[in-house]
């Protein structure tokens, strides 16, 4: 496991660009991209518009799969991740829109759209490379703590932590905010050929500190991807803070971590 320092959340948006852009233009033919929701990757898609629109990168041989979806919740709500994927990055850039996976906020049958969503990523032959972000409390998709490595795409119940974080986007309404989501599972990110996860701000600071520096446990989600051949976090100095006083600066590491600090 990598740690990358950035100065700040731009930073992490431009070096987490730097690696998309490469991975996507290293490899032939398709190219299938896991994409994330949330305040933390709004940079790097920032990045990826502008290098679009610069001509450097193209997304006519990407597809997509996003990470998870509110349940319930229709896909053309203002807080529906479907929508957010379509404001942030899909409406600025040549991706196909048949070519972008969003599980379906109102499916009918949830289990069912859980099930294809899977078939989905394996007829496309797995995710090459998977964005994440993290919850406060470790989550990462809508894999709450508890959720187990072999976890698949599923129905899940939010926390009520999860529900109070969100709730900002909700005009601070937490009633407003849905009870459950679809989401991949910790088996399905594990599976992606690549995994970079993305964190900034003081506030996730300590989600770090146990997810790269404690053992892997299912009560941090994220500490799962410690066991995964190829994954980086990059988090900006705030949130690296925490980690940094408790590693004396990096010198202090666990064994198959790595830290690289980005000037
Ligand atoms: C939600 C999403 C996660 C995301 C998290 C953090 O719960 N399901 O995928 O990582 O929020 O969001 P933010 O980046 O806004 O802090």
């Amino acid at each position: 496991m990598k740690v990358i320092v950035c100065e700040n959340a731009a930073a992490v948006g431009r070096v987490s660009a730097d690696l998309v852009a490469a991975d996507i233009k290293a490899k032939e033919g398709k190219y299938v991209l896991g994409l994330a929701t949330g305040s933390t990757p709004l940079p790097l898609y920032g990045e990826l518009i502008a290098r679009h629109r610069a001509g450097e990168l193209c997304f006519a041989n990407v597809t997509s799969f996003n990470l998870d979806e509110y349940y319930p919740i229709a896909p053309n709500h203002d807080q529906s991740y479907y929508y957010f994927m379509w404001l942030n990055l899909f409406a600025h850039i040549n991706i196909c829109l048949r070519r972008t996976n969003v599980l379906n906020g109102l499916a009918t049958d949830p289990k069912a759209e859980c099930k294809a969503y899977e078939k989905r990523i394996k007829a496309e032959g797995g995710i090459d490379l998977q964005v994440l972000g993290i919850g406060g409390n470790g989550h990462i998709a809508f894999n709450e703590p508890g959720s187990g490595p072999k976890s698949r795409t599923r129905v899940v119940k939010l926390d009520e932590k999860t529900r109070k974080d969100n709730s900002r986007f909700f005009n601070n309404k937490i009633e407003d905010v849905p009870t459950h989501a679809l989401s991949m599972g910790i088996g399905t990110i594990f599976e992606a050929r690549k995994n970079i996860l993305l964190a900034t701000g003081g506030y996730k600071g300590e989600a770090i500190v146990s997810s790269v520096l404690e053992p892997p446990t299912p009560k941090v989600p994220a500490s799962l991807l410690q066991d995964h051949p190829d994954v980086a976090f990059l988090i900006d100095t705030d949130c690296a803070k925490a980690f940094l006083a408790k590693t004396n600066d990096g010198k202090k590491l666990p064994k198959g971590v790595t830290l690289e600090i980005v000037q």
